[in-house]
């Protein structure tokens, strides 16, 4: 085989990511050449202005507006950065018809469309690589997709998403408003375009879809995670949860039993001697347990120009070496035939804020409806009275109840329409 002196790269992109992999291209060219065996060479940048100022900049002569005229470019690897559904998809299958491998930070189009895009990858003898779009910098597609490859995999528990957990970091430490919190998030470059995909979870359900699959070794559609986001947590549950021993945490889980997988987002009290608490500001981390490795955690940076640069370029200087050495991936391979499980099936303790008229028999009211519905009480707590309004706050932790049982609770605590205000806050608690 002749000796090959570089490997072409077309970048789709040059915002917060693709900025950072452009200047990594270029400061880092002599280590990359050394490492592939080949120089790694940028030969068209696609944008949708190309008059903004950017962090960095390659030459100007390779930036261009037009698709056609990116796509179109003599390269072996295209760098999909743009972010969001339409037009990435097409452009990554277009790229993936003409023979081009791809590497992509795009969890939106990972969890939606990934086991059609890693066919036709496959089909075509190229591969598509992802390890940014989960985790930034912090590896973990990697290795769930080969170093844990041999577990039958339990469980995966993660912090997956650095804009939020920034801002409950903020929210728990300062005391910060949550709309401050965001606005720093969004300075310093976390958040996406539009932060509803964060705060509502949207986000962290594209990666833990993309994490359970690869875990699970199974399809889990977007559309079958569970998902609730940080926008309604209020300062006082921090508080009260700091006073109760936990931190609140907005989680990601797949969970595989008997029954199947049941895979859910949404704000958790977490005890504040686990590993999980204690990961604040947009750092991420995921524990996986396996049934060989038992549980194993990993950490790091989850969001950010720089570290989300690390995980694109270690695909594409994977891609990179099986380019120069002529060597096939190996082929995907969804195996498992899966049963999802809905959240009404889950069993876990929960945290429950109500809010009451201040008068005898009201607790007793409470505790009856979740008598009621198999709910069992561990601790009430009354928090905040207010002599004025007569009215006080209850703070009720359960023990292990299910979801369904604990839902009927909530409806028949609301429908107590003269002693209860309303349900403030309902937390899962992880133990
Ligand atoms: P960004 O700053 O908004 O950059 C997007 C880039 O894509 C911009 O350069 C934009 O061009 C270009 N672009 C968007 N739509 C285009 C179109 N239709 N045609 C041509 N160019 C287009 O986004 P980002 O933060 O770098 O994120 C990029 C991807 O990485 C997303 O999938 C995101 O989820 C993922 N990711 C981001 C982070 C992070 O920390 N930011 C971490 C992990 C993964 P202009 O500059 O001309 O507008
Ligand atoms: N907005 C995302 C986050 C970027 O905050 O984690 C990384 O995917």
């Amino acid at each position: 085989m002749a000796e090959r002196e570089s490997v072409g790269i077309v970048l789709l992109g040059l915002g917060v990511v693709g900025s950072g992999v452009a200047r990594a291209l270029a400061e880092h060219a002599e280590t990359y050449a050394d490492r592939v065996g080949a120089r790694i060479e940028l030969r068209k940048v696609l944008v949708r202005d190309a008059t903004r100022e950017r962090d960095f900049a390659p030459d100007r002569s390779l930036i261009t507006t037009d698709a056609a005229e990116a796509l179109g470019t003599d390269c072996d690897i295209v760098v999909e950065v743009m972010g969001g559904e339409d037009p990435a998809r097409e452009y990554i299958q277009k790229s993936l018809s003409r023979g081009r491998w791809v590497v992509t930070a795009n969890k939106e189009l990972m969890a939606k469309y990934g086991p059609e895009l890693r066919a036709q990858a496959t089909a075509g003898g190229v591969d598509i690589l992802f390890e940014a779009s989960v985790g930034g910098g912090m590896p973990i597609v990697s290795p769930l997709r080969r170093d844990l490859s041999a577990n039958q995999i339990t469980s995966v528990r993660a912090i997956i998403n650095g804009t939020t957990n920034y801002i409950l970091t903020q929210m728990t430490r300062e005391g910060a408003a949550f709309d401050d919190a965001l606005r720093q998030a969004q300075d310093l470059g976390y958040a996406e375009a539009d932060p509803a995909s964060d705060v509502e979870g949207f986000d962290s359900a594209y990666k833990i879809s993309i994490l359970s699959s690869l875990a699970f070794h199974g399809h889990v559609r977007v559309e079958d995670v569970y998902r609730e986001g940080i926008t309604d947590l209020m300062p006082r549950d921090f508080r009260y949860a700091a006073e109760l021993g936990y931190s609140i945490k907005l989680l990601a889980i797949g969970q595989r039993d008997a029954d199947g997988v049941c895979v859910r987002v949404h704000p958790a009290l977490v005890p504040k001697d686990q590993l999980l608490a204690n990961v604040d500001g947009v750092l991420n981390a995921v524990q996986v347990e396996g049934d060989l490795i038992g549980r194993v955690l990993f950490q790091g940076a989850g969001a950010g120009s720089m570290p989300t640069t690390s995980a694109i370029m270690a695909d594409v200087l994977e891609a990179s070496r099986s380019i120069v050495h002529g060597s096939r991936p190996s082929p995907w391979r969804y195996t498992a035939d899966m049963a999802m499980k809905p959240i009404s099936q889950l069993t876990t303790r929960y945290y429950i804020r109500v809010e009451v008229s201040d008068r005898p028999g009201v607790l007793a009211e409470i505790a009856r409806a979740c008598g009621d519905n198999g709910v069992s009480i561990a601790s009430v707590i009354q928090k905040e009275t207010d002599d004025e309004a007569q009215t006080a706050e209850i703070v009720i932790m359960t023990h292990a109840a299910k979801e369904a049982d604990l839902q009927r609770s909530i409806s028949q605590i609301e429908g107590l329409k003269d002693d209860v205000r309303k349900v403030g806050a309902l937390l899962r608690v992880e133990d």
